[in-house]
This record gives C-alpha cells, sequence and structure tokens, in this order.
C-alpha cells in the first residue's frame, strides 16, 4: 500500500492559471512526438532555432580523405565546439569518447564507393542499433535525378518509418550528381520531394540564385551542406547568406576540418550562425582564435 497524503499543507490546484501549451519552435515539427521533439531540440539550439552541426562521415564511401586521416587526433578535440556530429556507426564505436554528450547524427546509408554510382546505395544500419548508440537523429542521401532515384526514396522512406517508431528523426541530404544542375529549380524539388516523404530534416547544398524559395517552399528546416573547401571568408560568406535566407543552420565538414585552423573555424561559423554575426566579424574573429591553435 502507499503512504497515505498525510501532509497537512493546503492543496494548491492554481485553478485560476491555466497550464501553459509548449509550442515548438522548429518549422513544421509541431505535430511531432515529445521523443522526436526533445532528440530536434538536442540538435537545433532552442533560442536561436539553429544548428551548428560538424559532418565527419565522408569516409564511408571516400575512405580517409583529407583532414579525416586520424579522427582521434584532428577531430576529437573540436567535437565539444559543435551542436551535433554527422558520423557513421563506425567512427562513433570507435573513435567517439561515450563521454562525449553531444547530439549524434548518425549515417545509414551506404555501398558504393567512389569508384562506382554512387546513387546506389542501400540502408547500412539496423535501427536497433542507432538506438543502441543513443543518436538523436539518422540520416542518408537521396538522389532525385539519379540513376537509382526511387531505391534512395524507398530507402529513406523506410528510414523515416523506423524513426517514426522510435521518435527518432531523420534528416535527408540531397545528393546531386556529377553531371546535374545545382540551382534553386533543383533543390526546391529535390528538399519538396523529401520533406513531402516524410523526412524531419533536410541537408542541401545554398545556391546563391533564390535560395531563399528553397527554404521556404520546404515545410521542414533545412540545414546548408558545405561542399568543397573554399577561402574561409568565402565559406563563411555562404553560411551567413544561407542563415539570412531561411537555413536553420549548417551542416559542414571540410571548411571546418580542412581549414588552417579548424577550432577557430567552427567558433566563428557558431557566433555567425547562432548570433547573426557578420562574415566580415566572423573572420576577425577566425584571425584572432587561429593565433592560438
Ligand atoms: C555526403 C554528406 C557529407 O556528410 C557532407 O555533405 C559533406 O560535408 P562537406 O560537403 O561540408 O564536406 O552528406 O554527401
Amino acid at each position: 500500500m502507499p503512504e497515505a497524503d498525510s501532509s497537512k499543507k493546503k492543496k494548491q490546484y492554481y485553478e485560476d492559471i491555466p497550464m501553459e501549451r509548449h509550442g515548438f519552435f522548429l518549422k513544421g515539427s509541431s505535430a511531432l512526438d515529445w521523443g522526436m521533439k526533445n532528440r530536434l531540440s538536442r540538435i537545433f539550439n532552442p533560442e536561436s532555432g539553429r544548428t551548428v552541426m560538424l559532418a565527419i562521415d565522408h569516409g564511408y564511401f571516400q575512405g580517409p580523405t583529407t583532414g579525416l586521416e586520424r579522427i582521434d587526433l584532428s577531430v576529437v578535440p573540436i567535437m565539444p565546439y559543435a551542436d551535433a556530429l554527422m558520423m557513421t556507426r563506425g567512427i562513433l564505436r570507435t573513435t567517439v569518447p561515450p563521454s562525449l554528450t553531444k547530439p549524434i547524427v548518425m549515417r545509414c546509408s551506404g555501398g558504393p564507393s567512389i569508384l562506382k554510382e554512387l546513387s546506389n546505395e542501400e540502408l547500412a544500419v539496423d535501427i536497433e542499433d542507432a538506438i543502441r548508440m543513443n543518436v538523436a537523429a539518422i540520416t542518408l542521401q537521396v538522389f532525385i535525378g539519379g540513376e537509382y532515384e526511387t531505391r534512395s526514396v524507398h530507402n529513406m522512406t523506410k528510414l523515416v518509418d523506423m524513426g517514426l517508431r522510435y521518435g527518432i528523426p531523420t534528416m535527408a541530404v540531397t545528393a546531386v550528381g556529377k553531371d546535374m544542375v545545382r540551382d534553386a529549380k533543383y533543390f526546391r524539388l529535390a528538399c519538396r520531394i523529401c520533406a513531402e516523404l516524410g523526412a524531419q530534416i533536410v541537408k542541401t547544398y545554398y545556391v546563391p540564385e533564390d535560395f531563399g524559395t528553397v527554404t521556404a517552399s520546404c515545410p521542414v528546416p533545412i540545414v546548408m551542406a558545405g561542399g568543397k573547401k573554399m577561402a574561409e571568408l568565402d565559406a563563411l560568406t555562404m553560411a551567413y547568406n544561407a542563415v539570412q535566407q531561411g537555413a536553420a543552420g549548417v551542416d559542414m565538414g571540410r571548411n571546418i576540418f580542412q581549414s588552417d585552423a579548424p577550432k577557430a573555424m567552427i567558433q566563428a561559423i557558431s557566433k555567425l550562425v547562432h548570433e547573426n554575426l557578420k562574415p566580415e566579424e566572423a573572420y576577425e574573429l577566425y584571425q584572432e582564435l587561429k593565433k592560438h591553435e
């Protein structure tokens, strides 16, 4: 028998105060379940509504690419500066200390290497393993217009269904084939298909013309992919333009880990994303922090 409530204190029901209805800060996410919203709130900062995700999953098709030869030595030290980390289960299990509590966005697709047709991917992680590793989101490539377009879209819908079963959001990455045009028209199509078919986050590339139409026509948060390494000020300018035009943050790899000063670069990006620093101000910060790296 539970103990009877013997307190003499007058009970307080605050009948005149309506219970707060918690809205949700992320676009298109209000109807999601609690676990899904909680995981999204670990990836996206509820104050700024944005994230700085560090992508280091390149090895899943590229092997030890430049900057990722020894993740333990070069990348683990900068992980504390990211809001979230995108990687494979292999790197997570072998190289990342479990004491690091940053939310993990786990790469769940794979198959072809850079030597083959990249769109020919399959799902490559069992949802139980993702749960076992306490991930905050699961992710894969979607190849709209690619040779294996339908397969990659079905990979995504299967992953979304598995994620929904356990309250884990899916981030779809719009992968563009080598010979395909990268413009707003293409990205509007690709991002919208991913959201319509259930992805809770879409990662896509920035385009200088009409990027705002890509974010506006996608009903879930978009994070900007980094792409090839460029000069630091150019990368900062691209990230600034993307968030000012509606991106809910960035998911960058090479422009951080191939930078001359990765720790300085990720901190400069973080200020720009969360505090709206102008690209020139963020670049000044980068140069200052670089002196101590
Ligand atoms: C593969 C990916 C990568 O994680 C990511 O896009 C690569 O990051 P970056 O282009 O910034 O180096 O999704 O397509």
